[in-house]
């Protein structure tokens, strides 16, 4: 970074799954390795801002310069360490993989195999983070992402107005981008404008990410 486009500003960066615990061995995730949202972290951080990264359950390594590491298992706990961290900060970038449903209950012992049974699983809807703290006066700058495998566009052309964001960074999933991956590809909308991030590594559009997400906040928020 040239400039440190982001100095003086507190960010929150969530990344990685969550895992919906069915019973004490077994759970629900997905498979976000979080490399996105550290990635993005660590460019946030580079460029000047005071980063907290609140992460599901990842292996990797806190990039050097963020803040504040903040490790959760479920959307609920993601949904309250966010909630905390974003009081007061200047922008929140969500580009954890929250699960959208959790089992209803958790068994306190492993479920044992019903022999020629189905099992059927009860699921209960998770709040959602980022429309949550859309809701909240004086909240941050809301920088959401869009797996999406289809209709790219309009999904999240959606997501953006629905869930009240700024701005949001749709990849297209799938054909060696998106989950797990070392590459992505993203496209970024905003209420009146759009900008495609071909394909790269992680780290070099987290860059890019943060440079517009920057530019974008200055036009907003002054
Ligand atoms: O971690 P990697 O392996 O590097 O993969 C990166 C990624 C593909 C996971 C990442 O780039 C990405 O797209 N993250 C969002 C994944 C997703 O499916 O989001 P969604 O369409 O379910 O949700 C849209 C937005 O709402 C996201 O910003 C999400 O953080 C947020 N959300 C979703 C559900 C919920 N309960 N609360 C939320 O805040």
């Amino acid at each position: 970074f040239g400039e440190r486009v982001l100095a003086g500003l507190k960010v929150v960066v969530s990344a990685g799954p969550t895992y919906e615990d069915i019973d004490p061995v077994r759970f629900i995730g997905n498979r976000s390795s979080g490399k996105m949202g550290f990635a993005v972290a660590d460019a946030a951080a580079q460029a000047g801002a005071q980063v907290t990264l609140v992460a599901g359950p990842v292996s990797l390594a806190t990039p050097q310069g963020v803040s504040k590491r903040i490790d959760v298992r479920s959307a609920a706990q993601m949904h309250a360490a966010v909630t905390e961290a974003a009081a007061g900060a200047h922008i929140y970038i969500g580009a954890a993989a929250v699960g959208d449903y959790r089992p209803n209950e958790v068994a306190p012992h492993k479920l044992k195999k019903q022999n020629g049974q189905d099992l059927s699983l009860q699921l209960a809807q998770n709040p959602d983070i980022l429309a949550s703290l859309a809701a909240q006066q004086g909240h941050p700058f809301l920088v959401g992402f869009a797996a999406e495998t289809q209709n790219v566009e309009s999904y999240a052309r959606d997501k953006l107005q629905r869930k009240g964001l700024d701005m949001i960074a749709a990849n297209q999933v799938g054909d060696g981008l998106g989950f797990e991956t070392a590459d992505n590809a993203i496209t970024l909308y905003w209420a009146d404008g759009s900008a495609q991030l071909p394909r790269a590594d992680k780290a070099v559009l987290a860059r890019q990410l943060v440079d517009h997400v920057a530019s974008r906040y200055r036009v907003q928020r002054g």
